[in-house]
């Protein structure tokens, strides 16, 4: 169903617009018939059915929540094992009291990041559909995502298309293992997801960015987890990084959609944070005003900020390249969510999210560093006092340190060649985390020697 006009289509067609508004489209349900779960707790009678691989996804043990296919249509490649973690580390470098921090890690999906738990979805989705060949435009994670489920489930062939130098070793290595069909696009991500709508409707080829809304449905589930995790407490906020905005799209809808179950008593605010390189919902909700409406959003004022960056010739420019985008697809949906969920946007600069991945990772386990603008994000919310020291916040880490080792690398080495060329040219003036390694001779007592002077 369109949210802005209404206009509804079968589940079993493939669409990605309204034929008659051009906006995006939301999975709808018709919740009399469908009798979903009077309560959450209703979901923990499958914890001890996880030989059952639907039971064992955490996408779809939740598949009352989001029931547009038969159980004998789901995919899962075991998707949604991931974790919220108290971490009281993170806590204090954000303001936090101890206790009061969870980070959420996606980074723990099969291909490493959150993008899983919406490709589960979307290729169920495309086999109720008989699709045979999908494809995306990617900053890396999701063409990673494409490509492993292709592989795995050979229910479809991936065709992944990239901005040229724009994504990282760790998530090319993946679709290029994988087998996928990889295209580089002279560009950058916002041209490679505009030519790659064309090629879709063109070609007739599944679309499994998120523009399409089945990914979106599967990603509502990080939001159940999260619930899970809290013995279905909803916490006090719920910060993510804002890249093409899929993620927040879907929070907003999980928790529109739980509240009008009567599922939970209160929708956590949601905070979405920006590179300040990539900063279009920043610069467009906090700075211009733009609203929901109702679904009458202004696209004018979209319009004509995007003709100011064109004027400007202004690209996407962040260290964080997962959300190095200037068009978000799901602008207008993130627009609803922030009204639902009572939300704020916040931007970080690139310095800010680098300090903050390496106290992620200093807690043990890591992150890539568009995950971090989340953490940065709610440190600076707390120094501004919009998030009190005593609220309950999680943040969601969406990747896996192991995806980007470049910017890790280069934050912790001694060779300021180095550091200047991957970080200094970005801005990057510092590492106050860094923990550099020593060099030492090949020599036992200077080894020795070196250890205790370290120790
Ligand atoms: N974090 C990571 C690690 C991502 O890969 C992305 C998006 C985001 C955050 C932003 O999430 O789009 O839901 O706001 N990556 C996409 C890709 C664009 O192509 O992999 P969003």
């Amino acid at each position: 169903m369109s949210p802005a006009c209404g206009a509804t289509y079968d589940v079993g067609e493939v669409r990605v617009a309204c034929e008659r508004c051009g906006g995006l489209l939301d999975v709808e349900y018709d919740w009399n018939r469908l009798q979903p779960p009077d309560n959450l707790r209703y979901f923990e009678q499958w914890w001890g059915q996880r030989r059952i691989p639907m039971r064992h996804s955490g996408v779809w043990r939740f598949h009352e929540l989001l029931p547009y296919a038969g159980p004998e249509s789901l995919v899962t490649v075991g998707e949604g094992q991931t974790l919220l973690q108290q971490s009281d580390g993170a806590a204090a470098y954000v303001g936090l009291k101890p206790g009061r921090l969870h980070l959420q890690y996606e980074g723990m999906n099969p291909s490493g990041s959150f993008k899983d738990n919406g490709m589960s979805a979307a290729f169920t989705h495309a086999r109720l559909s008989g699709a045979s060949r999908a494809a995306c435009a990617s900053t890396g994670n999701t063409s990673a995502s494409l490509a492993m489920y292709s592989a795995v489930t050979r229910l479809m062939k991936a065709v992944i298309f990239i901005g040229s130098g724009k994504i990282s070793y760790g998530k090319l290595s993946q679709a290029l293992e994988y087998g996928a069909l990889t295209v580089q696009i002279e560009g950058d991500f916002d041209d490679a997801m505009a030519r790659v709508q064309e090629v879709s409707r063109d070609l007739g080829i599944y679309l499994v960015n998120s523009v399409n809304p089945f990914r979106l449905e599967g990603q509502k589930t990080i939001m159940f987890r999260v619930l899970e995790s809290l013995n279905w407490e909803p916490p006090d906020w719920i910060v993510v990084p804002g890249g093409n905005l899929g993620n927040s799209s879907a929070f907003g809808k999980a928790f529109a959609e739980l509240f009008k179950l009567g599922l939970i008593s209160r929708v956590p605010r949601l905070a979405v944070i920006n590179a300040c390189g990539a900063d279009t919902l920043y610069e467009l909700y906090s700075r211009r005003g733009l609203r929901w409406n109702s679904g009458q959003i202004d696209k004018q004022l979209i319009a004509d900020y995007y003709r100011e960056l064109d004027e400007r010739q202004k690209k996407a420019s962040t260290i964080a390249s997962a959300i190095e985008i200037n068009r978000p697809v799901n602008l207008q949906k993130c627009v609803r969510a922030l009204e639902i969920c009572d939300g704020v946007v916040r931007k970080v600069s690139d310095q800010d999210i680098l300090d903050a991945k390496a106290q992620v990772g200093a807690g043990g386990f890591g992150c890539e560093p568009a995950s971090a603008a989340s953490v940065a994000g709610a440190r600076l919310l707390v120094r501004e006092g919009v998030i009190d020291p005593d609220e309950r916040v999680v943040c969601v880490l969406t990747g896996h340190q192991l995806k980007d080792p470049t910017a890790t690398v280069a934050y912790h080495t001694t060779d300021q060649e180095h550091f200047q060329k991957i970080l200094g040219s970005r801005g990057i003036q510092h590492a106050a985390f860094a923990n550099h390694a020593v060099a030492v001779p090949n020599d036992l007592r200077q080894i020795i020697q070196a250890l205790e002077q370290h120790s």
